[in-house]
């Protein structure tokens, strides 16, 4: 019997591995290359992989799907429990996403993965693999009884490794889980589990904590032509490139490094996070700067609950359904009025606006001002303003208020 299996490299996966090899499968590991700050030699990972008894590896090249996914993440301002890229989310879906085909290729039914279960994780890479093909069987060992009775932790996991001889790259002291791509980490559990352990306790590994950036600020002027980053400080870019380029100037000034989050899982309980997502929100402050020059109204109430909703989508897997798909019509029509260079300044952990141009869509127009000798005299006002007067009044007349 031999099975596809989602590998990081990292220990839950070298575990998996071996174990599954003692039991007779055999194991063909499939990593994603995701841009991974922490994780930059892939080698490496097949060198470890195949030490720990995977009978073959296969690499796939992600980095551009992920930063696409972020795109929309930003095209639509989602952020899930209002803070958070979504970034994990994100990632799962390219990875999974990417891989089943390679997995189809080679013939096999079975792809296990090695998140637990009491997590997020296993649910997006359940769901996104089942919709997009039913035909694969989703296997996770931690919700496997006999995984469960040899391994009750990671300092099992460890001792177990240790035992084999397997090159593994986790130690006894790292004090929490990290999870990463190009859009940025997220570190859980371990001492982070612990509300009494402030942010700080993170070290970071896309940038600085605000208090330890530079004392001089630096601008930051992207352009975006129909929702698409095309220009960062005047340099052509692409999609990938813009998160490069916001991931190294958002992070060394402490931008988007280090949100503390206690949020909701799918599953119903509650985790604590610490999240670096630098580039993603330093390029989505801007667009949300774009944003607010464009939509009117009652586009913009309809734009806020789709956004919403997408980030739940997102964090929950169903990246690929009806209502996804639904949503991503929605925004792309409001993408294609996303034409504009904004510029900002960033300094210390903030992104402050500092100027905008040619933005053809834009709604923004002096007429409303105190100044202007526009179309919109203060005298029409004095009808509008009878007219609602009568229903404020009756409210008061009737004790409504
Ligand atoms: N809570 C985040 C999410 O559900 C991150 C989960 C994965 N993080 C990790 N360190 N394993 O998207
Ligand atoms: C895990 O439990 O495998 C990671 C965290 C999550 O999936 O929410």
């Amino acid at each position: 019997k031999t099975i596809a299996l989602l590998a990081s490299g990292g220990l839950d996966t070298c575990t998996v591995t071996y174990w599954l090899k003692e039991h007779d499968v055999e194991v063909v590991c499939f990593t994603a290359d995701l841009g991974q700050p922490d994780e930059t030699d892939f080698g490496a990972i097949e060198t470890r992989m195949r030490a720990c008894g995977a009978a073959d590896f296969v690499g796939v090249d992600l980095q551009r799907h992920v930063a696409d996914l972020g795109l929309e993440g930003i095209q639509a301002q989602s952020c899930y429990e209002s803070r958070y890229w979504n970034v994990t989310g994100f990632g799962r879906q390219a990875t999974t996403a990417g891989i089943l085909p390679e997995v189809k290729k080679k013939g096999l039914t079975v792809l296990a993965h090695g998140a637990t279960g009491r997590g997020n994780d296993q649910v997006r890479f359940q769901l996104i693999s089942n919709m997009l093909d039913p035909s694969i069987e989703v296997y996770a060992p931690w919700r496997d009884q006999e995984f469960l009775n040899r391994f009750r932790g990671r300092s099992q996991m460890i001792d177990y490794c240790e035992q084999h001889g397997l090159p593994i790259k986790a130690s006894r002291d790292k004090p929490y889980s990290t999870d990463a791509n190009l859009l940025g980490l997220t570190h859980e559990a371990g001492r982070l589990e612990s509300l009494e352990t402030p942010a700080q306790f993170v070290t970071p590994e896309m940038g600085v904590w605000a208090k330890d950036a530079p004392d001089v600020g630096e601008d930051f002027t992207v352009r975006f032509e129909k929702g698409m980053p095309v220009q960062v400080n005047g340099k052509a870019v692409d999609t990938l490139g813009a998160f490069l380029e916001a991931n190294a100037i958002a992070g060394r000034h402490g931008v988007g490094i280090g949100l503390h989050m206690v949020e909701n899982r799918f599953v119903g309980v509650k985790s604590r996070g610490v999240y670096e997502q630098p580039g993603i929100e330093l390029l989505g402050t801007c667009y949300g700067f774009l944003i607010q020059l464009v939509l009117d109204r009652r586009s913009r109430e309809l734009f806020d609950s789709l956004s919403d909703l997408f980030a739940k989508q997102v964090y929950q897997g169903y990246y690929n359904d009806l209502a996804s798909r639904m949503i991503r019509t929605a925004v792309g029509e409001v993408s294609q009025l996303m034409t504009g260079t904004i510029k900002v300044h960033v300094y210390k952990g903030q992104v402050s606006y500092a100027g905008s141009v040619d933005s053809p869509h834009s709604l923004y127009s002096l007429d409303s001002s105190m100044e202007a000798e526009g179309s919109f005299d203060h005298r029409d006002s004095e009808g509008f303003l009878r007219v609602l007067a009568v229903h404020a009044k009756a409210l008061s007349r009737v004790g409504q208020v």
